[in-house]
């Protein structure tokens, strides 16, 4: 269903051929925008953009930044302006333990994170400088705030991301440019396969057994799709936060907000033996059921 809540916005989304990134390209589509999809897998980037006018393909390496920059110049040449840069492209690889950390896998993930996401920023900025404003969202993690939600070398540039959210926030506002991030928790998409050293391809086979998993992934017992951080995403970009900038949202379905609580009582109750403490009389007190 058409929402119009992007009409007459034009969009650079990175990564925009699969999983969260796909999923924005869809919604911003539905909602009104003109959306430059930018990703390095050609056949899946050129078969979305055909079943639309409002979609362009751009093969793009964010590592490369000659590609970055001619992403934005699509947007400029084939639909007049850019009101809207989802950085999103990324993927994630096997984790290794940290005496064994690689410097070449260290510089890759921060080229493909950290660095895609501070020079698409620069580029995005003389186009909406001159325009009177903009909105730049990227993609961090909950592995950005957390330390056991991902790889190292990934964690450590999803955590850089939400500092150079801040930063450009900060030094992008008189130039009413908003830059926010999202942090999705588990959500399923190829991420997951990628970790386990599988190709994009293989990876994508297995959502139907990622999605067997992901309701358990957190506290709200259902699982993270693409739609549920493009909903996150369309919503930094829209004018309806017109008043938010420097923000990290996060989206985990309660993932970072704990765990939840063994009803036998967990901790709780091994303590309260270890204390000589009668565990259910104490829990009657609390509820005010004294006996
Ligand atoms: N899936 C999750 O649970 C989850 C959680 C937190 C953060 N993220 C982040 O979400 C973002 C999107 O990933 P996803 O989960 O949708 O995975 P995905 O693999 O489904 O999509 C990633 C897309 O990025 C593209 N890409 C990879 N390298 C690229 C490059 N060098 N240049 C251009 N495009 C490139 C891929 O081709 C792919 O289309 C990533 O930044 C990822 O780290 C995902």
């Amino acid at each position: 269903m058409m929402g119009g809540r992007l009409d007459g916005k034009v969009a650079v989304i990175t990564g925009g051929a699969s999983g969260i990134g796909r999923a924005t390209v869809e919604l911003f589509e539905a909602e009104g925008a003109k959306v430059v999809l930018a990703d390095i897998q050609a056949d899946r980037g050129e078969a979305i953009a055909q079943g639309s006018p409002d979609i362009r393909f751009v093969r793009t390496d964010v590592t490369r930044e000659d590609d970055i920059k001619a992403m934005i110049d699509v947007a400029v040449e084939e639909f007049g302006r850019l009101d809207i840069l989802f950085n999103n492209a990324g993927t994630a690889e096997p984790d290794a333990e940290m005496e064994y950390i690689r410097a070449d896998a260290f510089d890759r993930v921060m080229s493909l994170h950290v660095r895609a996401a501070l020079l698409g920023i620069k580029h995005a900025i003389p186009v909406m400088r001159k325009q009177g404003g903009g909105a730049i969202v990227s993609t961090s993690s909950v592995a950005g705030i957390g330390t056991n939600y991902g790889p190292v070398n990934y964690s450590i540039a999803k955590a850089a991301i939400i500092h150079l959210t801040k930063l450009a926030a900060v030094r992008l506002a008189s130039d009413r440019i908003r830059v926010n991030c999202v942090n999705p928790g588990m959500i399923t998409t190829a991420v997951f396969g990628r970790a386990m050293g599988l190709t994009q391809d293989e990876a994508e086979e297995k959502y139907e057994t990622l999605r067997q998993l992901a309701p358990f992934a957190q506290p709200l017992p259902v699982g993270g799709e693409g739609r549920d951080i493009a909903e996150a995403v369309l919503y930094l970009a829209s004018d309806a936060a017109r008043f938010v900038t420097g923000q990290a949202l996060v989206v985990d379905g309660g993932l970072t907000a704990g765990q939840v609580p063994d009803p036998e009582g967990g901790n709780q109750k091994i303590l309260a033996e270890m204390f000589g403490v009668d565990f259910e009389a104490l829990k009657d007190k609390a509820r005010g059921r004294t006996v």
